[in-house]
């Protein structure tokens, strides 16, 4: 991989998951041509900021909370949507810190999570076979031959919505949504009740009594923005290269590279061949990266991975995203972590727990069962302690709206629930309760380490 890099070098090697049966190409590329003149979502600078708060995630003293839908659609767009989803993040995000003691680097899964690699390259339904579906921003999910046809112009759709969808986060981060005297109105109705609730009402009565002692002190949201205004930062899975490519810059006070889609990109597991498309594209833009880490890696082949997404080995550009399954990981992970350890990677090693603890119920609905994924991430945490690496962040599916995809959590949803509210465009998120039982876990997990971390200072 010595070859020179360009935004296009990537088009010489092999591509997975990347549509080639675009009716027509000169379509494909006049609309490419059109991203390549449409502003960018984000700066250069603010991925270089996500870079260094991911450093400080890599040294141990920041954890990342990662998450948003599956797939993001054109249906279910919608103000009230993105606010659910953000409001979540904030409500875990604030269970993380105040138990973790440590802050939490916030990446929403949003404004251009829209591109799914599917397993089959065709569906068949009553004797019909026609493409399978593969997200909102390459084709429809109606299974008709008009929808199924990739049409170019859903790029320009999806850039939109992008543009869109950042437009409010931003708004939502910065003008007051996110201060934290909201913390008892960011709850979500549904969730209302569940014991959930009631534990989150208690912490938020502990941070509301600091705020009130902070303010009688004069730290107040007006002289200290910290309490008024989060960052938040966007990340999807860099899938349909040529519109990553199309959006990718060059910063002008450094003269790099930069995808400015997202702020920070992600490998999927089914696209990080070392002599692929995907490691050639990622190689050369200098956002902080991710790459998913599944039971099929072995540690050689890990190691020859971060040489080439990281080869100058800079703490914050790479995040591995473990995702194992909770029957998996606890022998596929402690040889991984040791390598980068032994090796000396910067990198943040986090947990994906959603995708490797997918089953279809026997009522064929595709979901995921909540105790399972609680498991791989207590697992996860585990191995991390043992192998003297900080267990750096979690990357959920999880939405805000009150779905009933995955089985189980405190409401004990069961196969039968499923049916209810099953609204995903591809693979079963967490809900709210879920997601915050899942961030109170985490939470707790992270005091214990930073207790047992301070009692080891106290004895030496
Ligand atoms: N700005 C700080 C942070 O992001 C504190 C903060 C303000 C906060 N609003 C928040 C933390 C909402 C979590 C959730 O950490
Ligand atoms: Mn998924």
């Amino acid at each position: 991989m010595t070859e020179r890099w360009t935004p296009q070098s990537w088009r010489t090697k092999p591509a997975k998951h990347i549509p080639a049966d675009y009716p027509d190409a000169a379509a494909l590329a006049r609309v490419e041509d059109e991203l390549r003149r449409m502003p960018p979502l984000v700066f250069a600078g603010e991925a270089r900021r996500l870079k260094g708060l991911l450093a400080e995630v890599a040294a141990g003293k920041a954890f990342l909370l990662q998450g948003g839908d599956c797939a993001e659609s054109f249906k279910e767009f919608s103000a009230d949507n993105i606010r659910d989803t953000f409001r979540l993040l904030l409500q875990m995000a604030v269970v993380m810190t105040f138990a973790g003691g440590r802050p939490v680097v916030k990446v929403a899964r949003m404004a251009g999570q829209f591109a799914k690699p599917r397993s089959s390259a065709t569906e068949t339904q009553g004797g019909v076979t026609l493409p399978s579906y593969r997200g909102d921003n390459i084709n429809g999910m109606g299974f008709t031959l008009e929808e199924r046809t990739p049409d170019p112009e859903r790029l320009i759709k999806a850039y939109n919505q992008s543009a869109a969808t950042l437009n409010l986060l931003r708004a939502f981060a910065g003008g007051g949504y996110a201060d934290l005297h909201n913390i008892h109105r960011w709850t979500l109705g549904f969730v209302e009740g569940s014991p959930q609730a009631a534990r989150y009402r208690e912490l938020s009565d502990k941070i509301s009594d600091a705020l009130n002692f902070m303010g009688a002190l004069g730290v107040t949201p007006e002289s200290h923005p910290v309490l008024h205004q989060v960052e938040v930062f966007t990340a999807h899975e860099g899938l349909l290269l040529g519109y990553e490519e199309a959006l990718t810059r060059v910063d002008s006070t450094t003269g790099d590279r930069y995808d400015t889609s997202a702020h920070l990109l992600w490998i999927g597991e089914r696209t990080r061949q070392l002599d692929g498309a995907h490691v050639e594209f990622f190689r050369g833009i200098k956002n902080p990266i991710g790459c998913k880490v599944g039971p099929s890696m072995t540690p050689d082949e890990l190691l020859a991975l971060i040489d080439v997404l990281n080869p100058a080995n800079e703490a914050g550009r790479l995040t591995l995203y473990g995702r194992f399954g909770a029957d998996k990981v606890e022998q596929a992970l402690p040889a991984l972590m040791a390598a980068t350890r032994r090796e000396g990677k910067q990198v943040v090693w986090a947990i994906d727990p959603m995708h490797g603890n997918t089953l279809t119920a026997a009522n064929g609905y595709k979901t995921r069962p909540f105790d399972r994924i609680l498991s791989e991430v207590r697992s996860f945490i585990e191995v991390a302690e043992a192998e003297g690496v900080h267990p750096g962040g979690v990357h959920l599916e999880m939405t805000g709206q009150n779905v009933t995809e995955c089985l189980g959590g405190a409401r004990a949803l069961t196969e039968t629930d499923l049916g209810d509210r099953y609204h995903t465009h591809c693979d079963p998120r967490l809900n709210a309760d879920q997601a915050l039982e899942l961030a109170f876990l985490v939470a707790e997990r992270l005091r214990r380490e930073q207790d047992s971390a301070r009692a080891a200072v106290g004895a030496g």
